[in-house]
């Protein structure tokens, strides 16, 4: 049991691994920290492992955890989202006083995390849905943290997440994001991003291996190079390690005793959920999911894989392309198809943002996830000065860098679409992103056609591109037009 001399400034409900290096984080920084889980053996092995790295006041019950707080209490939930996280809440709220607050640092849904602000303020406690992005390491040396709700719990919490976070030319990787659920929401749309990132450096070894034929540990020396300019990322970094691991048991590639069939939690499909209901085309993110999907199909994919007729694919030598050239050509497709994916997730957290009220300030973003998050880039340098250029950009394309870069990148993509096309290997977020960018330039899409075709069949009506008002055509009598 505590004394008034020794509470914690924070506790951590939930000692899995997220959970107990969080704990540590926040004991290597000086903080007391109060640990608390249901089953006691966790607490016992944080203790017994790691409790001489910090000042740390273990508890057997929910009550004394609380207790052992100092006020407000601030108590960091890390729990699988959903019922548990419910159900950690309720504990929590209910030996609680007002002024206390409750934060979510699990990857809960922001529309739960909106429902549980309303329920905990309306009993005179903050809730704060907080974001953490980094995996393990990230959690123990400093994550990017996206908190939300009450600005004003965000002066009691801030200092805290502020001295536990990644830090970029020492400024933290944590701002508060906006009320209730605009935190989580953020969050969502890092996955959303880190799905689409992951699936572009995918079908980049992809090409590479089966089109260019080239070894595992060669291409994990191209994207070591990669990662020395634009594409410079935590992703393409881990990308070089897995590559180049090698099977102790079988002596070959681990690349090729994994199984292609690619796992998902769920934030992800959440963010193209999200971006359907926003009416946001996040079709880098989408075909992300989808190929996930697709890759765990194993079923019909072991039914159709020899099966279905090719057509005349090619051969790497019928391109007559120069190896290296191509190469290059990948890493150009790549960086387009990422920038991309983050432009149409920066759109969709506008579109949330404005949907909710949130006034989430997109610089902040790419501020903070410069370091610890798992999307971690250089590059999120450059979307950082492109708001601070344009704040209201209506694509980040269109910043004068991006604008510039896309310039010396199209081309490139193009050859590897078409490439890829020819020699029928799947390129899915390559593919549709150059799809996406075209539709973007588009001075006209098929889209009329379908407004005619809807007008047809359901008398959905049209707008005309020569004058105001909606129209209808009189498809099954003398087919003049009517105004509606
Ligand atoms: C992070 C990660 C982390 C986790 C996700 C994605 O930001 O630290 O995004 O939250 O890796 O759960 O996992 P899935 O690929 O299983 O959906």
């Amino acid at each position: 049991m505590s004394t008034e001399q020794n509470l914690a400034q924070i506790g951590v409900v939930g000692l899995a691994v997220m959970g107990s290096n969080l704990a540590r984080n926040f004991a290597h920084k000086g903080h007391t920290v109060a640990v608390y889980n249901r089953s006691t053996s966790k607490t016992d092995k944080l203790i017994s492992d790691h409790g001489e790295e910090g000042n740390f006041i273990p508890s057997a019950t929910i009550e004394e955890f609380v207790a052992s707080l100092e006020r407000p209490r601030r108590a960091i939930i890390m729990v699988q989202a959903g019922k548990a996280t419910d159900a950690v809440i309720e504990q929590l709220a209910d030996a609680m006083e007002p002024g206390d607050i409750i934060i979510d640092g699990g990857n809960a849904l922001y529309t739960d995390t909106i429902r549980r602000e309303k329920e905990i303020s309306a009993r005179g406690l903050h809730f704060v849905g907080a974001g953490i992005s980094g995996g393990e390491e990230g959690a123990l040396h400093g994550p990017a943290i996206m908190p939300g709700g009450p600005a004003e719990s965000y002066e009691a919490l801030g200092p805290l997440l502020e001295s536990i976070a990644a830090k970029v030319d020492g400024t933290p990787c944590v701002t508060h994001i906006g009320p209730d659920g605009a935190g989580h929401f953020v969050k969502m749309v890092h996955n959303g991003i880190e799905y689409a990132d992951m699936q572009v450096i995918g079908e980049a070894y992809h090409l590479l291996r089966y089109a260019a034929g080239m070894e595992p540990s060669e291409i994990a020396d191209v994207f070591r190079e990669w990662n020395s300019g634009d594409l410079d990322s935590y992703l393409v970094e881990i990308t070089a390690e897995v590559l180049s691991q090698v099977d102790s048991e079988t002596q070959r590639p681990l690349i090729d005793v994994i199984v292609d069939s690619a796992g998902q939690k769920g934030t992800g499909r959440w963010t193209v959920k999200a971006a359907l209901d926003l009416g946001i085309a996040t079709t880098g993110i989408g075909e992300a999911v989808f190929a996930r999907a697709l890759s765990g199909a194993q079923r019909q994919r072991a039914a159709t894989c020899q099966a279905l007729p090719s057509g005349a694919v090619e051969t790497f030598d019928d391109l007559g392309i120069d190896k290296a050239d191509f190469v290059e050509d990948v890493r150009r497709a790549l960086y387009a198809s990422k920038l991309v994916a983050y432009s149409q997730g920066f759109d969709e957290i506008k579109a949330g943002s404005e949907e909710h009220n949130w006034n989430v300030d997109p610089r902040d973003l790419a501020m903070i996830w410069r370091g610890g998050c798992i999307i971690r880039a250089q590059f999120l340098n450059r979307i950082s000065e492109a708001y601070d250029h344009n704040p209201e950009v209506e694509s980040l394309l269109l910043d004068p860098y991006f604008h510039q870069e896309m310039e010396n990148l199209v081309d490139s993509w193009r050859r590897v679409v078409v490439a890829a096309t020819r020699l029928g290997l799947p390129v899915p977020v390559f593919s549709s992103s150059l799809s996406y960018y075209d539709s973007l330039r588009a001075e006209r899409l098929p889209a009329a056609l379908i407004q005619g075709q809807r007008d047809f069949f359901g008398a959905h009506t049209y707008q005309r591109v020569d004058k105001p008002g909606r129209f209808h055509t009189l498809w099954s009598a003398d087919r003049s037009e009517i105004e509606v």
